[in-house]
């Protein structure tokens, strides 16, 4: 039996736009298990950032509950949340925000102040994954001096630092070229082989593919899911042809 990381209980979650209520959300009921890859997907507008938002507290709910290891983070203070936040999640976003004049290593260690990580401890584990992201060599350039890719990867090791419990990620591949792509994806399935709990929102077939369970929001609810095996590149036709019958079931 696999633990439940999150659990939504009618979640919703509205906008008002020019005095009109506009609900993106609407009533989701879902687990999100420890140790699972667990990919988003789901046409344009359909609500996938919207409940990455939601689920991982960047965003208040508008009602329904979230619970993140079984607490309640909809009645959560502020000041909780965001500790929460930086002790326990980590965030990849689409538009890569690295702060521009703060170097590779100074980006990366960031999130670190005033956290529970001695300095050798921040020291190991940003060496750790500088090697494995293979940044090592770019370790005091700045974001404007690197490729689309490696700033990503910057991004990843970034959210990683802190050794979040889960990472959450909104098309990390959408602003990249396969081959960058490719190599992100291959950091994600790394560290998910490692034990890492992952959340990526994704339209790319070839990104949700990683993963070993898909969900597929259409018009703010959970439209249905799909369960697959560990990512096995020996099988990588077949599951690619499972997933593509799987989403085009679905509409996509
Ligand atoms: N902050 C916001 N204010 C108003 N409307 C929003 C906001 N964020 C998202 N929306 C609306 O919610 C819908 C779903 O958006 P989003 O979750 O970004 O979709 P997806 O990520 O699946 O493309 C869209 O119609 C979008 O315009
Ligand atoms: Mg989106």
């Amino acid at each position: 039996m696999k633990n439940s990381i999150i659990k939504t209980q009618l979640l919703c979650k509205s906008f008002i736009t020019d005095g009109e209520i506009n609900n993106i959300i609407k009533n989701v009921d879902l687990d999100i298990y420890e140790g699972d890859f667990t990919v988003i997907m789901g046409s344009s507008g359909s609500g996938k950032s919207t409940l990455l938002y939601s689920l991982s507290g960047m965003d208040q709910v508008t009602t329904g509950k979230v619970f993140f290891d079984k607490e309640d983070i909809t009645t959560m203070k502020e000041k909780d949340i965001s500790k929460l936040r930086k002790n326990k999640l980590g965030f990849v976003f689409q538009g890569i925000n690295l702060i521009p004049n703060l170097n590779v290593y100074e980006n990366i260690v960031s999130p670190t102040y005033k956290t529970q990580f001695t300095r050798k401890a921040v020291e190991e584990r940003v060496t750790y994954l500088m090697n494995k992201l293979e940044l090592d060599t770019h370790k005091h350039k700045f974001p404007n001096q690197m490729s689309g890719g490696q700033r990503q990867k910057v991004a990843i090791c970034r959210a990683l630092i802190n050794e979040p419990k889960i990472l959450f990620a909104d098309e990390p591949t959408g602003s990249l070229n396969s081959s960058q792509g490719e190599s992100v994806l291959d950091i994600f399935t790394t560290i998910h082989t490692e034990g890492q709990s992952i959340v990526m929102v994704t339209h790319d077939l070839k990104a949700a593919l990683r993963g070993n369970r898909i969900l597929y929001i259409k018009d703010g609810r959970i439209d249905g899911e799909l369960t697959l095996m560990e990512y096995n590149t020996d099988d990588l036709v077949q599951r690619e042809e499972i997933v593509y019958k799987f989403l085009k079931s679905k509409g996509w």
